[in-house]
């Protein structure tokens, strides 16, 4: 297993496997250059990728402290930290034929590692509640996310724009719900 920084050579592999786990038109070229900009900082890079057998089979995205901004679906109020000092886990995937062999956990502490670097104190993120067996729930917990606030239909305006995804469990107009959860870094 390699776990490494994203390069641009991960680009193709990246897309398609986004597009496989968290439905069709979920990810896109330019949202995934805006991605990789916000996880930049103080010369490190917070998204990474995962290779088996030189096959990418893993990334993770995360958006350094200060590179985000906080929208009605954040509770600022509640979070253990300063907003400067939270850094934002935005998008993971595994790919489904290697997932719950510590794939996405082994991904999400680099980025932790990277995050902390770069002065982030904790790292927030809204988990997707429908996802197989509750494999996002359950993974972030397992790293020390903490439940927060739970926040209906977070995703139904983005999968009824026109340049919106098909929801692997809902289809078309995505009724998901979302945790808000947050992890304190060591
Ligand atoms: C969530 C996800 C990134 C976790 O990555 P992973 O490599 O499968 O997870 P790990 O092997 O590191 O396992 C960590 C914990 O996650 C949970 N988990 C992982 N795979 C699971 C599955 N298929 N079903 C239920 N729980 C699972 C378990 O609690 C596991 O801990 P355990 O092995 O001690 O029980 C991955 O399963 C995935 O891509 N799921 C679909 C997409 C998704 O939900 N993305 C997150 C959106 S917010």
């Amino acid at each position: 297993m390699l776990i490494r920084p994203y390069r641009a050579s991960d680009e193709k592999a990246l897309l398609t496997l986004a597009n496989q786990v968290h439905g069709a038109g979920y990810l896109d070229k330019s949202k995934l250059e805006d991605y990789l900009q916000r996880g930049l900082a103080a010369g490190l890079n917070a998204s990474f990728v995962a290779y088996l057998e030189g096959k990418l089979v893993g990334y993770r995205l995360s958006f350094s402290a200060e590179q985000w901004h906080a929208d009605e679906w954040c509770n600022p109020q509640l979070w253990p930290v300063a907003a400067s000092k939270m850094a934002y886990f935005k998008s993971v995937a595994v790919d489904p034929g290697v997932q719950g062999q510590g794939i996405g956990s082994q991904l999400l502490q680099a980025s932790i590692e990277v995050l902390q670097q770069q002065g982030a104190e904790a790292g927030l993120a809204h988990l997707w509640m429908q996802s197989p067996g509750n494999s996002a729930v359950r993974y972030f917990t397992k790293a020390g996310g903490r439940l927060l606030a739970v926040h209906q239909d977070k995703w139904l305006a983005l999968s009824l724009q026109s340049s919106g995804y098909d929801c692997p469990v809902c289809g078309k107009e995505c009724h998901c719900t979302a945790a808000e959860m947050v992890l304190e870094f060591p």
